[in-house]
């Protein structure tokens, strides 16, 4: 049963240490197929920040972890506008990886990381024409049968996060066009500090049938509206387990697990079994 973790707005420069630490020991306890980190490694793209994130990768590539990691809008340089727009993910790309839409396939799972970072549109992010043929085709050529799962930090709907409706990445239109036609069935993002799980047609009305996996931030001190966290998310066959790993000051701790199943491409809830009578 392939398990992900699914890490988000990681924010160094702008984190907590402790939180750090305890990311680390439930990674490792946890043993996932693969780390996924969807983007905002650091708070400004400094470098003392960029080397802070590198660091927290290099320990959990030593522990054995694979990593597949796409940018946010904070690895992009906000003040220093020369680095901004002339090289805006030198840095990502020197202290966290090379490639900015990263392919990973593990038993009966396909991911792929596309960077939706953009030194224009510095905060919404943006998917290009390019990018959603990069998705089309790469779906086309992974087996049918593959849980497939898209990875970008912005997310691409627009969310309610407490009061507020947080906007969806620019042209995500055309590309979920392009994600229902490839069928892929996660969809993971970060960006809101806000954890969420949906079916993408409660969202929207032309999307294709994925769930929509937003995760919190997992170990910045900036908040909103729910304390850090992280996701685990267990997938078998068609059915996908996530459970949400909160902080309560101390430790993370384990919510409830909600399980999907997909079934002639739409995906529904699976009650949690009672718990047997004691004998
Ligand atoms: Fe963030
Ligand atoms: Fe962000």
């Amino acid at each position: 049963m392939p398990r992900l973790i699914h890490l988000s707005d990681l924010h160094f420069g702008a984190h907590d240490d402790r939180l750090v630490e305890a990311v680390e020991r439930r990674v490792d306890e946890d043993k996932p197929a693969l780390v996924v980190i969807s983007g905002d490694f650091t708070q400004r793209a400094r470098t003392e920040q960029f080397q802070d994130a590198c660091r927290f990768l290099d320990r959990l590539k030593e522990q054995g972890h694979d990593v597949l990691a796409v940018p946010g809008n904070h690895d992009v340089p906000l003040y220093d506008v020369l680095r901004r727009f002339l090289s805006p993910l030198t840095r990502y790309r020197r202290y966290v990886g090379d490639t900015l839409c990263p392919f990973h396939e593990i038993d009966g799972v396909t991911v792929l990381g596309i960077n939706t970072a953009r030194s224009f549109t510095f905060k919404d992010g943006r998917v290009s024409h390019e990018q959603i043929e990069h998705i089309r085709q790469t779906f086309e050529h992974t087996d049918p049968k593959s849980m497939r799962v898209l990875v970008t930090h912005h997310p691409l709907f627009a969310m309610q996060v407490g009061d507020e409706i947080t906007p969806a990445a620019a042209r995500s239109e055309l590309a979920l066009d392009a994600i229902g036609h490839a069928g892929v069935d996660l969809l993971l993002a970060g960006h809101n500090h806000h954890a969420s799980i949906h079916d993408a047609r409660d969202l929207v009305t032309r999307a294709g049938s994925a769930l929509v996996i937003q995760a919190g931030t997992a170990t910045s001190v900036r908040v909103r509206e729910q304390p850090q966290s992280f996701n685990r998310i267990d997938i078998e066959g068609s059915q996908v387990t996530l459970t949400v790993l909160v902080w309560n000051g101390s430790e993370f701790v384990n919510e409830d697990a909600k399980t999907f199943r997909q079934e002639d491409g739409a995906w529904s809830a699976v009650q949690a079994q009672a718990p047997e009578a004691a004998h």
